[in-house]
């Protein structure tokens, strides 16, 4: 299997990678803001509905790799009426041309996986991801809502895995947190229609921690970083390993993680 580097965090010998220049985010439909332990990523091209190109993913990528030691949270939101559109359609109008040559699987498997750099980086437990999205997150753009932690709809938000209606499968690592959250056999029902998932039925379903009217969802996902900035950091950082573990492990191998998580806890409030 292709080693992604998802969850690791930078080398912490090396430290991380100087973050993208204005320019270059801007050439990946990108913004970024940094305040204090908050990062806000922006998805920048409102005119193209934020539709994401390969450089969106790679910035996104790059991103991960640079993101500053403080960086606590980190929030992903859409500029303009939609979160995002997915995939820019204008990269298949060249009937694929800079994809690579699928023939030569090796290739196309490393292609993917540098890809899906833009998005497993969002899990990793130095930071808790929260996707603010309104309107519509379709394909890719519900692929990033799904990578991250936390989802805070705007009750117009709408997402809908379209992938499969063009003859592709989502493979921006959405298929692992759909499945986690709703069922396999309801993201099934979800992928092999293609359609499209209001804000409440999303709630129902666990798409979606929190939807608030419109107006209010920069508020609300203010609010919500407050909270999660109030809780002590070590603590986050050991509590989101510890629960992303929990699917994956035994009562038993759980009540181990627990235990090695707490000791370490221990060490470091009381030496
Ligand atoms: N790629 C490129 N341009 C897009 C786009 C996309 N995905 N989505 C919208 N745009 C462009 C439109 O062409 C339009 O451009 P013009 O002003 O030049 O005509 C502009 O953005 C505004 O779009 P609309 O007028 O359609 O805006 P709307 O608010 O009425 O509708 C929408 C928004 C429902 C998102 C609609 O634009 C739409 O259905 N877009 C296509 C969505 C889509 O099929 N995405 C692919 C998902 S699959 C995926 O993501 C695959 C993968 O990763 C492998």
């Amino acid at each position: 299997m292709t080693d992604t580097g998802a969850g690791r965090r930078p080398d912490p010998a090396s430290g991380p990678a100087a973050l993208p220049d204005e320019a270059a985010l801007a050439e990946a439909g990108l913004r970024l803001e940094i305040d204090g332990a908050v990062a806000t990523v922006t998805l920048d091209r409102p005119e193209r509905r934020n539709a994401m190109t390969l450089a969106t993913w790679r910035g996104l990528a790059a991103l991960g790799r640079s993101l500053p030691r403080g960086v606590r949270v980190v929030v992903l939101r859409g500029a303009g009426p939609s979160f995002s559109a997915g995939i820019d359609l204008a990269l298949f109008s060249g009937g694929g041309e800079g994809f690579p040559d699928a023939s030569d699987g090796d290739a196309a498997d490393r292609f993917i996986a540098e890809l899906q750099e833009g998005f497993t980086w969002l899990r990793r437990p130095d930071v808790v991801t929260v996707a603010a999205v309104q309107g519509h997150a379709i394909g890719a753009g519900f692929q990033l809502a799904l990578a991250c932690d936390i989802r805070v709809l705007a009750d117009d938000a709408r997402f809908c895995m379209k992938e499969p209606a063009l003859g592709l499968v989502p493979d921006l690592t959405g298929t692992k947190p759909l499945v986690d959250l709703v069922g396999v056999h309801r993201a099934l029902e979800l992928c092999l229609t293609a359609r499209t998932v209001l804000a409440g039925e999303a709630a129902r379903l666990g798409l979606a921690e929190t939807v608030v009217p419109r107006e209010e969802l920069d508020t609300a996902v203010a609010d919500l970083v407050t909270a999660l900035l109030a809780v002590h950091p070590g603590a986050a950082v050991a509590t989101k390993r510890l629960l992303l573990e929990a699917p994956g492990n035994t009562l038993e191998e759980q009540c181990a993680a627990e235990r090695r998580e707490q000791i370490g806890r221990l060490r470091e409030l009381f030496g």
